[in-house]
């Protein structure tokens, strides 16, 4: 297998080290270029980016995370969904969890084709995170996604050993 977009999806992986190294604002905005384009349900695109790179916002946002590893970011970018434009099926279920998976996930395989680093964090506090950045009740904070240049390398055998075989996740026309 070795389509660009197979080598490109086993290169991205959860970095939790970064160089204490600038991104500038051409390279955040050509990286915000792939993820304007992502699919969304209804093409309803019910998502904000907030890019935080400077302080004393940064620390304040990385204070809503325990870890220590995010100190070394220098880049958080602050997913949010937006549940007033987000699309609703006929049943009720509202899928800005599903179109911000979509635009996150185009964020950090762009980020790694352009040699940046990142990590989802969904294990954050949200209701501090709102009140800093003075969200309205229609914004809510999805992921934190710390970006930057990578200072560690990833395990280069975590597909073999940490993701479940083939056969177990796929079967053909029924379970
Ligand atoms: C929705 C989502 C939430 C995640 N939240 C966290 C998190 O809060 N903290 C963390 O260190 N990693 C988090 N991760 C990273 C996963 O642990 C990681 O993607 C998984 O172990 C596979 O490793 P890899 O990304 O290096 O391939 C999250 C990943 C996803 C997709």
């Amino acid at each position: 297998m070795s389509t660009l977009f197979h080598n490109l999806a086993i290169r991205r992986y959860s970095c939790r080290s970064y160089l204490n190294k600038a991104i500038d604002k051409d390279t955040l905005i050509d990286l915000f270029e792939t993820v304007r384009v992502s699919p969304s349900a209804a093409n309803a695109q019910p998502w904000h980016f907030v890019v935080v790179n400077q302080q004393p916002l940064l620390n304040q946002v990385k204070s809503c995370y325990a870890k220590h590893w995010v100190q070394s970011a220098p880049v958080v970018v602050v997913a949010l969904g937006n549940h007033t434009e987000s699309w609703r099926r006929a049943d009720g279920k509202e899928h800005v969890d599903v179109d911000l998976a979509i635009a996150i996930d185009h964020l950090t395989l762009a980020a790694t084709d352009m040699g940046l680093a990142t990590c989802w964090i969904c294990k954050f506090d949200a209701f501090k995170c709102a009140e800093i950045l003075n969200l309205p009740k229609h914004l809510s904070p999805i992921a934190l996604i710390p970006l930057g240049y990578p200072a560690d390398l990833p395990d280069t055998n975590r597909h073999g050993k940490q993701r479940k075989p083939l056969d177990s996740i796929l079967s053909f026309n029924g379970l």
